[in-house]
């Protein structure tokens, strides 16, 4: 079944109290990889309460954009040391210009987002040069790279955690 919005509404209370022990365990290793390779302007896509915001370096500036207002909510709960914006906003129809991010970040959203043109919108706004990072886990299954695949990404490095439960990728194009 596919979430919609308003049960991402409904879940934003609870989702990180859920996603304590899986965090521990499985992703908060993965995100530091994987957020320690941002810079400069970074857009978070499908963001949700800001998990990856304690581990973006000083100096990055991190516009969180998600559809779900009472997600984003949470995003202030976090530690962090980098400039963050939110941004209600649906991740198939970015409101931001082409070339303004160094760097976007999707983590835990890789099916929900193929399911539209979100990484070809996220491929307009990136800055040439710029980089996609993704964390994905093995429940997302192989074709859920396609819609990356066909908005022009190539692996440029990964990283396998946990047998290769949990995923780590750096892309460019
Ligand atoms: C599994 S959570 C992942 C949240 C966060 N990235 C993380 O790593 O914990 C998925 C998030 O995607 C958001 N989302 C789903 N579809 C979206 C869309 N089309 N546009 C913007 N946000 C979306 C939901 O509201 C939810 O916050």
């Amino acid at each position: 079944m596919v979430a919609s919005r308003a049960d991402w509404d409904g879940q934003a209370a609870d989702y990180d109290e859920a996603m304590r022990p899986f965090e521990r365990h499985a992703f908060a290793r993965a995100r530091a990889w994987l957020c320690s390779r941002a810079h400069g302007d970074v857009l978070d896509v499908a963001a949700g309460t800001g998990a990856n915001l304690p581990h973006y370096p000083p100096g990055c500036r991190v516009a969180m954009v998600d559809y779900s207002r009472p997600m984003l909510a949470h995003a202030r709960d976090h530690d962090t040391r980098v400039r963050v914006a939110l941004c209600q906003s649906d991740a198939h129809r970015l409101p931001f210009l082409d070339g303004s991010f160094d760097v976007a970040v999707c983590a835990l959203s890789l099916t929900l987002l193929g399911r539209g043109p979100a990484f070809t919108e996220i491929r307009r706004v990136l800055r040439p040069g710029g980089h996609l990072l993704v964390l994905d886990h093995v429940h997302a299954g192989r074709h859920a790279w396609r819609p990356v695949r066909e908005a022009g990404f190539r692996v440029a490095d990964r990283r396998r955690l946990l047998l290769g439960l949990v995923r780590a990728v750096d892309l460019s194009f």
